[in-house]
């Protein structure tokens, strides 16, 4: 086993990523300014003055807007309260492990679109509508998406909405690597090109810090009563102290400051992800060259076995998440997830040289 171990497991943010002095004085300032509310249950809405902040750049009633301990809990209550076992849900395949295990989780039967080298495959899409499939939802990671990187073109998030208001379907938009755009023009998202059809929802975790656990949700007018319900029957409120803090962090300008350092941080990552790639992985299989956000997901085009891979990756000291775990159906792909942010310029060479040694050497071994 080599000494340094890289792993290409988690797509967690670096720690020098954490505006530590920031938040420390924008705890300190709510504390002082609104220590009667902030230390108090709330409701589940969010902090008030968060939600009205995040009604308004969104151009909607705060009535609409939920704030809750991250945004993957939302996924969790939307499942409790819209999937009835045997549902048919959409994902993307591949899509983010974690809310995949949810929906599972709740009964639903789950079906992936295919995300091939030309982004979503939009026409299976149609297909399948066409041919009678009822989904309740369809989850997808629109931008920078986990764990592929693949952003979704205009051309084909009209499509979709267009799809979803003829077969009443929802959309589920999980958005929490819009902002982290390194270059390029911003596409606009789902639920801008239609508010009334789309669950939009986003986190602080990669904007801040995933320790605060602060993410929200923009519901269509008439399911968002129903869901703040049972938020509030659930847990009452989320801490609206850590929801203060943002609060005052946004405020005090630091958001702003605070995404320009992340861009700087993560875009020469991006860079030196895409490079090695070049050098190592060309004729092997393909990836998307993002132009944001967390993640390249790679596809193998060998016949090479995921087990064989993770195990002589391992040993060669390179750690890697089971690909098959981001597929909702079996798949027979050699998919690697490769998240960037929070390794060092060499750790990304190493790893991904490791990486294609193993490839290389597996593929004499057939
Ligand atoms: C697509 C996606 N959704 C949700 C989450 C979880 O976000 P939060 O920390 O807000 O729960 C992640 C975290 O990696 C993610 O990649």
């Amino acid at each position: 086993m080599s000494e340094n171990i890289i792993r290409f497991t988690r797509g967690i943010p670096p720690p020098e990523s954490f505006p530590t002095n920031e938040l420390a004085e924008c705890s300190a300032a709510i504390l002082a300014n609104d220590e009667k509310n902030v230390l108090q249950y709330g409701n589940a809405g969010g902090y008030p003055p968060l939600r009205s902040l995040l009604a308004k750049n969104a151009g909607v009633k705060e009535s609409r807007i939920a704030i809750g301990q991250g945004s993957l809990q939302f996924s969790d209550t939307l499942s409790r309260i819209f999937i009835k076992s045997g549902d048919l849900v959409y994902f993307e395949a591949p899509s983010y492990d974690r809310v995949i295990n949810i929906f599972e989780r709740s009964g639903a039967v789950l079906k992936g679109i295919p995300l091939t080298q030309a982004g979503l495959d939009i026409e299976d899409l149609s297909f399948r509508l066409m041919h009678g499939e009822r989904p309740v939802l369809f989850y997808i990671i629109p931008d920078f998406q986990n764990p592929s990187g693949t952003v979704l073109s205009l051309e084909k998030r009209i499509i979709l909405t267009e799809l979803a208001e003829k077969y009443g379907f929802w959309i589920v938009e999980d958005n929490p690597y819009r902002k982290l755009r390194y270059r390029g023009d911003e596409i606009p998202s789902l639920f801008e090109l239609n508010p009334d059809r789309v669950i939009h929802m986003s986190s602080f975790s990669k904007l801040i810090s995933p320790g605060l656990r602060v993410g929200y949700l923009i519901l269509p007018e008439t399911l968002a009563s129903k869901f703040l319900n049972f938020s509030e029957d659930t847990y009452i409120s989320a801490s609206y102290l850590t929801q203060g803090i943002i609060y005052e962090f946004i405020q005090k300008g630091f958001f702003e400051r605070n995404l320009a350092l992340l861009k700087s941080l993560y875009e020469p990552k991006l860079d030196i992800m895409l490079d090695a790639l070049d050098h190592e992985m060309t004729g092997f299989g393909y990836w998307n060259k993002p132009d944001g956000g967390f993640f390249i997901g790679l596809t193998l085009e060998t016949n090479l076995e995921m087990d064989r891979l993770i195990l002589r990756s391992q040993q060669a000291g390179v750690f890697l998440s089971d690909g098959r775990g981001f597929f909702c159906e079996p798949t027979q792909k050699c998919f690697i997830r490769l998240p960037f942010c929070a390794l060092s310029s060499e750790e990304i060479r190493m790893g991904v040289h490791r990486l294609g040694n193993v490839v290389r050497e597996l593929l004499q071994a057939y």
